[in-house]
Formats: structure tokens, sequence, C-alpha cells
């Protein structure tokens, strides 16, 4: 028996990560660019057990059936590969965020599983290998192995397909959890739906390509103002298109849309500070640290608010082994 824990923390995309190349390797359409949170970690242990036989996952001290076990199982089968190991194993993790309510959740619990998983069947991945090793369960997940700013390349293959770190000028995030419930839709789901259906897919690829590319630059330059700006264009481009869907999906509630207008008129008044959100209706706000406290003042008569700086990479904790 051989047991190793893992956390990671979760990661909000600068530059959105929407739509999928190959479904089966989880390659993306186009490269993202993501901060990494101090704040809502994953913690996860994966015991390899010989004589089991099958795997389980345990979320928050509940045993998971369906969907949730079997992405898990999948996911295993690709370590148990690469190790030559047949043996089950049980999973548990304790997710300290909301589960699929847009705050990446799939993100810290894949890279931490991948970092626990690759410790438990004495897999040594390094940085990059671990990356396209949690990519494969979560898209974004390959972004959390990495600390503080990263950037996902979309790649050619399996092979060129990960995160690695990139300069960035320091930056908070306001996070306002805005609804907690359980979103309706999943990612995976809209994902789909917005490459079978949406018009606006292809205009879409082209244009976080282009977003990607100066999104990097700008902040290899420390340009805050350009950074966010480029932010908030591509979540709400982000949002239309999967609005653009058939049947249309809409993640974004009138209190996220508040909170947006409420950074604009933020701007107005010369405080540095962008909105974004991912696939549901929290909303998080980029600026600097020192403006942090004036920018979850602006909106917490909308939304409790937590305040993130750049956060560490997956680490894996303790390994014991047989
Ligand atoms: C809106 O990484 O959850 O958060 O690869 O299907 O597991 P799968 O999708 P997932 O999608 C994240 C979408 C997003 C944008 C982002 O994080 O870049």
């Amino acid at each position: 028996m051989t047991r190793a824990t893992a956390r990671a923390h979760p990661n909000i995309a600068l530059v959105k990560y929407w739509g999928k190349r190959d479904a089966a390797l989880n390659l993306p359409a186009t490269g993202s660019m993501s901060m990494t949170l101090d704040v809502f970690p994953t913690t996860t242990t994966v015991t390899v057990e010989p004589g089991r036989d099958r795997d389980e996952l345990v979320l928050g001290g509940v045993v998971q059936q369906g969907v949730p076990r079997e992405r898990v199982e999948r996911f295993l089968d690709l370590v148990r590969t690469a190790s030559g190991s047949s043996a089950r194993a049980r999973v548990e993790t304790e997710n300290t965020v909301p589960s699929a309510a847009g705050l990446a959740s799939s993100a810290s619990g894949f890279a931490a599983l991948a970092g626990a998983a690759a410790a438990a069947y004495g897999l040594d991945l390094d940085e990059r290998a671990l990356s396209r090793l949690a990519r494969q369960g979560s898209g974004s997940a390959s972004r959390s192995i990495i600390s503080g700013f990263a950037v996902w390349h979309a790649g050619d293959d399996d092979a060129s397909s990960f995160a690695e770190a990139v300069p960035a000028p320091e930056l908070a995030m306001v996070v306002a959890m805005v609804d907690r419930r359980e979103k309706s839709v999943s990612s995976r789901e809209a994902m789909r739906r917005t490459v079978d259906t949406s018009p606006f897919y292809p205009a879409w690829i082209t244009s976080t390509a282009r977003s990607l590319e100066d999104a990097l630059a700008a902040a290899a330059a420390g340009d805050v103002e350009r950074l966010g700006g480029i932010t908030e264009t591509n979540a709400l481009r982000m949002h239309a298109l999967i609005q653009s869907c058939d049947p249309p999906i809409r993640y974004l509630s009138p209190v996220s849309v508040e909170i947006f207008d409420r950074v604009v008129a933020l701007r107005a008044e010369g405080v540095a500070a962008f909105a974004t959100a991912d696939a549901g209706p929290n909303v998080v706000v980029i600026c600097r640290p020192a403006d942090a406290a004036t920018v979850a003042a602006a909106i917490d008569d909308l939304a409790d608010t937590v305040t993130s700086l750049p956060g560490p990479g997956m680490q894996v904790l303790d390994r014991v082994p047989a």
C-alpha cells in the first residue's frame, strides 16, 4: 500500500480556455493564461490498494458514484498505464471552494489528484509532465500545477500542450461569491455546445489567440492597465460566445453584471480594476494589491468577497511508501 497527499489551488484565467481541438487528449483550441490563487486549496490523498476491485472517490467525506467517480477512474487509468500498475485506489479529496460553482474546483481538483496519484503510483514527473497529466483530467488543471502566472500552450499534440510560468506584475484578485450553488450546465457540456452550435466560435479562436499574445506582452512589461483591459474584454467575449449557443446558456446573473458595472465605475474614479468571470455567476476583480481593499469595499454590498494574491503551484505534502 502506498499513499500520497497533494495540495493545489484554483486558478483564474486572464485569457480563457473555451473549446477543445481534441476531446480525447483534452487539447484546447487556443492557449490561455492564468493566475493561481492562494485561497481555496484542494487537498487530495491517493491510497493505492492492490486488493480493491474498483477505484473509490470520497469528496468531502461523501462517497461519490456516477460521473465524478468515473472521471477519476479514467484519470487513474492514465497513471496506471504510465506506471505499469493495475492496482486500484481510494481517492479522498477536500475542497475549500464550493464545487462546480464556476470557481475552478476542477482545476485545483485535478492538479491535486495528478500530484497525489503520480506520487502514490511511483511516477517521477517533472512540472511539465505533471501539467500534461493534469490537463487530461481537466484542461484548466494544467495551469494549477504552476505557481503564480502561467501560460498553457495550445500545442500540437500531447507533448507540447502544457502550462509553464510567465513573468507578470504583482496583482490581486478579489473574488466575489455571487452564488455558491452548483451551475446548471457544466463547463464541459457548455464548451461542447459552443463548438457545435455557435456561429461566433471561429472568431473567438482567432481573437483569443491574439489576446493571449497581447496579454503575455503586457504582463512581461508589467502593464497592469493593458493586461486588465485584455482580461475584461476576453471574459465578456467568452460570455457573449456562450450566450450564442443553441440552446443558449447564460452564466452571468444580474448581480454579476452589476459587479462588472461597478468595476467600470471604479475605473472612472481612477482605480485600475478589471472584471472577469468563469463558467458561473461569480466575478473576480483584478487589481493592484494596494487597491484590493478599495475594490472589495465597492462591491461588498452585492456579494461576499475573498482577496487572493498569486499562490503556490501543486505541492506533494506527504508520501508513505509500502
Ligand atoms: C471558463 O478546465 O473545467 O474556467 O477541460 O472540460 O475540464 P475541461 O474544462 P475546464 O474549463 C475551464 C473553463 C473556464 C476558463 C478557463 O479556466 O480558462
